[in-house]
């Protein structure tokens, strides 16, 4: 092993050589290529071209308080890319529709969907689950994922919203089919005053 090592040490270091040339190239190729993207995403509603479309990086600096965002009868909605009209669209609609890419839907201050780009995970239709702790300092991210994220009350979010009718998007409301929960709306009502984010 060491024997091996000493051997090729010049060789390894041409390689090296040779990838850091490459990484630089490309790095200055990923400049030119994306200027025009971050153009596209922040000044017009249009759908992104899947080749060119934006990075959805999701951080807890994601989420806020639900004041902040849309109110939809009794839920609330947002979109990281921007596309905030495309998503009020679909959450306005009565019978249903798919939610575009940087939704973000939430009945109560520690559940969170996030739909993703289309073909990021066929299972949950692009949506990723997150559960939040959520305190007057903000929000930081205690689970997420697809299909396994369970909640504080040993639920499990996939395996209830994938019972929604498929026209529903996995929004489960009252009457698209999942199971339900032991909260009524005024309770959630209740909840979502009390969001501790919205305390500045
Ligand atoms: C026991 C089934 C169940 C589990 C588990 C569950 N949900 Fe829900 N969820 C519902 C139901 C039913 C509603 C609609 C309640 C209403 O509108 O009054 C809902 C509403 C929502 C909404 C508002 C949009 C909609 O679908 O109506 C979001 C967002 C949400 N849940 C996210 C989550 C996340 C994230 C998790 C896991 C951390 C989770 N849920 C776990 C059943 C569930």
């Amino acid at each position: 092993m060491t024997k091996n090592s000493m051997t090729y040490a010049p060789a390894r270091q041409a390689l090296l050589f040779v990838l850091a040339l490459m990484i630089l190239s490309a790095c200055g190729k990923n400049d030119a290529a994306t200027k025009p993207v971050e153009i596209a995403a922040s000044h017009t509603s249009e759908a992104p071209v899947v080749a060119d479309r934006p990075e959805l990086s999701i951080d807890a600096s994601a989420f806020r308080c639900l004041a902040d965002m849309t109110a939809i009868r009794h839920f609330f909605v947002d979109n990281l890319l921007g596309d905030l009209d495309a998503t009020v669209a679909v959450a306005e609609a009565t019978d249903g529709g798919v939610y575009p890419p940087g939704s973000v839907v939430q009945l109560v201050p520690t559940e969170v969907m996030v739909k993703h780009h289309s073909g990021w995970n066929a299972a949950t239709r692009d949506w990723e689950f997150f559960e939040l702790d959520v305190s007057a300092d903000g929000s930081s991210i205690r689970n997420r994922g697809f299909v396994d994220v369970v909640n504080k009350f040993g639920g499990n979010c996939f395996g209830c919203h994938i019972k929604a009718e498929p026209k529903y998007d996995l929004i489960c409301e009252l009457e698209h089919g999942c199971d339900t929960i032991p909260v009524t709306r005024e309770m959630i009502a209740g909840i979502q005053a009390a969001d501790p984010r919205c305390i500045q």
